[in-house]
C-alpha cells in the first residue's frame, strides 16, 4: 500500500492529552508532513516541542483546518461540539477525545484491539471512548470474547491528570500546602471546632483551597466524577455502560460503576467483577489475558506483583491482576487492572485510530 504523509492539527495541543499525543505520534514515526498546534487564546506566543522543532501555537478559529487531513480533539466537549463540525466541512478527519459524540449512532467509538472494523463507517468523526471504559475493556473484553459478560460492578481509582493539568496542579498544591505549610494553615477545616487540639492525623491546609474539585484531593478521594443525574449515577459512571455496550457490540450488558478521584498524578485502575454466561477457570482465564494485544498479565500476589499506577504511568500497555473467581457471582471472576489514561485512554488510543485510517 502507498503510504503518504498527512497535514496534521491538534488542538488542545498544550493540554495533558494533547503534548501526550504530540509525543506519540513522535514516538511511533506516524507519517507527518505538517502540524498545527492549536490552543486558546492564552497560549499565544507559546511553542510546542515536536521531532526537533518547535511549532508555534495557533489560537483556534474556522481556519485552523484549511488543508488538514486529520485534526486530533482533547480540548473538551464545549470546543469539539462547536470547532469538530467545521473541521469536518474542510475534509479533515476529526478524530475526538471528547464526549461529544460518543454515543451518536453514525459516530465509530473505537479502542483498536476490540473493535477496529467500526472505523470502516465512520462519516468525518471518530469518537476516543472514555479512558477509564478503556481501561476496563482491555482485560474484559478478551474475557467476553470467550465467556460473553452479563454484569459488571466496578470502581475506578482515576487520577488528577484525567482532569487535565488544572488537576494536576491542584494536587500539588494542596499536597505542598499541607506538608510544608502556607498562608492557608490556620484555617483548618469546618470538622474542628476552636475548643478541640490540632488532630495530627489531619492535614490542618488541606481543606484550604479547591477550584477544580468540589473537596480538597489531597489525601481525600472523592466519590464524584462528572455531574450526578437523577440515578443517582454520575455521568462518568454511566458512560462506563453506554460506552461499553457500543464497544463490545453487546446491548445487554449491564454495569454498575462507582468512579472514584483518587490523589495521585497518572494512571487510572478499575476494581472489576464480572458475571459471564459461560463458566470460566482462573487458568483459563489468566492464559486468555496473557495473550491479549495491548495487555499484560502482573499476577503473582504472593510476590506483591499486581498492577499499580505508578508501575503503569508513562507505558503504552494496560496490565491486569488479582485474577480470581468472584465469591459472589456464578460464572463470575473479579480482577484489578490499570492503565495510563493519558496514553492508552486518550493520546495512544487516538493516534492508533489514527494508524487504522
Ligand atoms: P490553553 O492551554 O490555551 O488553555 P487540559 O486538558 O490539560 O486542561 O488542556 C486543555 C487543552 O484545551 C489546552 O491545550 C487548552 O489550551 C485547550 N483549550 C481549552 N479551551 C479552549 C478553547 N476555547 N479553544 C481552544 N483551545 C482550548
Amino acid at each position: 500500500m502507498l503510504m503518504r504523509n498527512y497535514h496534521i492539527a491538534v488542538v488542545g495541543a498544550t493540554g495533558a492529552a494533547g503534548t501526550e499525543l504530540l509525543r506519540v505520534l513522535e514516538r511511533r514515526n506516524f507519517p507527518v508532513a505538517s502540524l498545527r498546534a492549536i490552543a486558546s487564546g492564552r497560549s499565544a506566543g507559546k511553542a510546542v516541542p515536536f521531532r526537533s522543532e518547535s511549532v508555534p501555537v495557533e489560537k483556534l478559529d474556522d481556519r485552523c483546518f484549511d488543508k488538514i487531513d486529520i485534526a486530533f480533539f482533547s480540548a473538551g466537549g464545549d470546543v469539539s461540539r462547536n470547532y469538530v463540525p467545521i473541521a469536518c466541512q474542510s475534509d479533515a478527519i476529526a478524530i475526538d477525545k471528547s464526549s461529544a459524540f460518543r454515543m451518536e449512532p453514525h459516530v465509530p467509538l473505537v479502542i483498536p484491539e476490540i473493535n477496529a472494523d467500526d472505523v470502516r463507517r465512520h462519516r468525518g468523526i471518530i469518537a476516543n471512548p472514555n479512558c477509564t471504559t478503556t481501561v476496563m475493556l482491555m482485560a474484559l473484553y478478551p474475557l467476553h470474547r470467550i465467556f460473553h459478560v452479563r454484569r459488571v460492578f466496578a470502581a475506578s481509582y482515576q487520577a488528577v491528570s484525567g482532569s487535565g493539568t488544572r488537576g494536576v496542579e491542584e494536587l500539588t498544591r494542596q499536597t505542598r500546602d499541607a506538608v510544608c505549610g502556607s498562608k492557608s494553615r490556620g484555617k483548618p477545616g469546618s470538622s474542628t471546632s476552636p475548643e478541640a487540639k490540632p488532630d495530627k492525623t489531619i492535614p490542618a491546609s488541606v481543606s484550604a483551597q479547591a477550584n477544580v474539585y468540589p473537596h480538597p484531593i489531597a489525601f481525600n478521594v472523592l466519590p464524584h466524577i462528572d455531574s450526578f443525574l437523577d440515578s443517582g449515577y454520575t455521568k462518568e459512571e454511566v458512560k462506563m455502560q453506554d460506552e461499553a455496550r457500543k464497544i463490545m457490540h453487546s446491548q445487554s450488558l449491564r454495569v454498575s460503576a462507582t468512579c472514584v478521584r483518587v490523589p495521585i498524578y497518572r494512571a487510572h485502575s478499575v476494581a472489576v467483577s464480572a458475571e459471564f454466561q459461560r463458566p470460566l477457570s482462573v487458568e483459563e482465564a489468566r492464559e486468555i489475558l496473557s495473550k491479549a494485544p495491548g495487555l499484560e498479565l502482573v499476577d503473582e500476589p504472593h510476590s506483591n506483583r499486581y498492577p499499580m499506577p505508578l508501575t503503569v504511568a508513562g507505558k503504552d500497555n494496560c496490565q491486569v491482576g488479582r485474577v480470581r473467581l468472584d465469591c459472589a457471582f456464578e460464572n463470575g471472576l473479579s480482577f484489578w487492572v490499570s492503565g495510563d489514561q493519558l496514553l492508552k485512554g486518550a493520546a495512544l488510543n487516538a493516534v492508533q485510530i489514527a494508524e487504522l485510517l
